[in-house]
């Protein structure tokens, strides 16, 4: 998290009008419970002043009632507590339901990353590329323990629950770069469960659906052959051998049995799934079987861009 996020996260600027639309409920509340609790304080400090112990003060009980007065502090409270409960109500409603021409963005949490998938097949990771002034529908799910997509500048949080289908949507009126996290505790690695929120003018964002396009076929066509080579068997989420998540281990150090540890190169990937025997990781048992000669190179190219492309961020040991 850099310094600008943690300027961002305590006064984070409004990006969208739902966001400030609810900025100007939060002012308008503070401003009504002000408005309500400072008399009562400034009431109750003068008057437990002036009849403190030992003060020679008329201490008769008087009764006085007014009506009026009484009907004046149930009423208006009330009403305005009705305001708020329309106003509230309504904003609720509206970010409970997505326009109908809103495009649809995919996002799986999983620990501890955040994918996302463009109506084009496009994704990427901890990273959201949007155009401005367009509707933009999430669709959430989880991968594995619940984790909540948060976006601060758009004043909106929902949680990825597994197994369950939830969405989120916005409409971001600036071009920009903003914060989103991961707002629910989801295990070690919560804190770096985090990214960024890219709003484009429409044609930036094209070009850039086009240029990730190409970047990410050919990880694309890696992801399938992980799967079909039966390496997800392992290295994936809930796989009953324990093998290393491959989630952030690109360019990261890995500890090594014998001591010390190696950075995660391409060189390095390759070598471990041709020879994993060569050099034993510490903490895992040396069982997966070589790839050498049944793997062909194209193959072995594009499971490596697959491996590649699930980040530099710290993932599971
Ligand atoms: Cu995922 Cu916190």
């Amino acid at each position: 998290m850099n310094p600008q996020h943690q300027v961002d996260q305590f006064l984070p600027g409004a990006a969208s009008a739902m966001a400030q639309q609810v900025d100007w409920m939060i002012i308008a509340f503070t401003i009504v419970a002000l408005f309500l609790v400072v008399p009562v304080f400034v009431g109750f400090t003068y008057w437990s002043w002036k009849y403190r112990a030992g003060r020679n003060v008329d201490r008769s009980h008087r009764e006085a009632r007014n009506v009026r007065v009484e009907l004046s502090w149930t009423l208006i409270p009330f009403a305005l507590t009705l305001i708020f409960y329309v106003w509230g109500a309504r904003a609720y409603d509206t970010n409970l339901h997505p326009p109908p021409d809103a495009m649809h963005i995919q996002a799986v949490g999983r620990q501890w990353m955040w994918k996302f998938q463009h109506p084009g097949g496009q994704w990427e990771i901890n990273n959201l590329h949007v155009p401005v002034n367009t509707p933009v529908e999430i669709d959430i799910a989880s991968q594995d323990v619940v984790h909540a997509l948060y976006i601060p500048a758009m004043r909106i949080q929902m949680d990825a629950i597994p197994g369950r289908s939830t969405k989120l949507w916005f409409k971001a009126d600036r071009i920009g770069r903003f914060l989103l996290e991961c707002s629910e505790f989801c295990g070690t690695d919560h804190s770096i469960m985090a990214g960024s929120l890219d709003v484009m003018n429409p044609t930036a964002y094209q070009a850039w659906l086009t240029g990730a396009g190409a970047e990410n076929s050919l990880a694309a066509a890696g992801k399938l052959l992980f799967s079909s080579y039966g390496c997800s068997g392992c290295h994936e989420g809930n796989s009953t051998v324990r093998a290393p998540s491959l989630v952030g281990l690109y360019g990261n150090p890995v500890p090594m049995q014998m001591g010390g540890s190696i950075v995660a190169s391409r060189g390095y990937i390759q070598d471990k799934i041709l020879d994993p025997k060569k050099q034993p990781i510490a903490g895992y048992k040396n069982v997966m079987p070589s790839f050498a000669g049944k793997m062909p190179e194209a193959d072995l190219l594009k499971i490596i861009a697959y491996i590649q492309s699930l980040g530099r961020s710290r993932g599971q040991p």
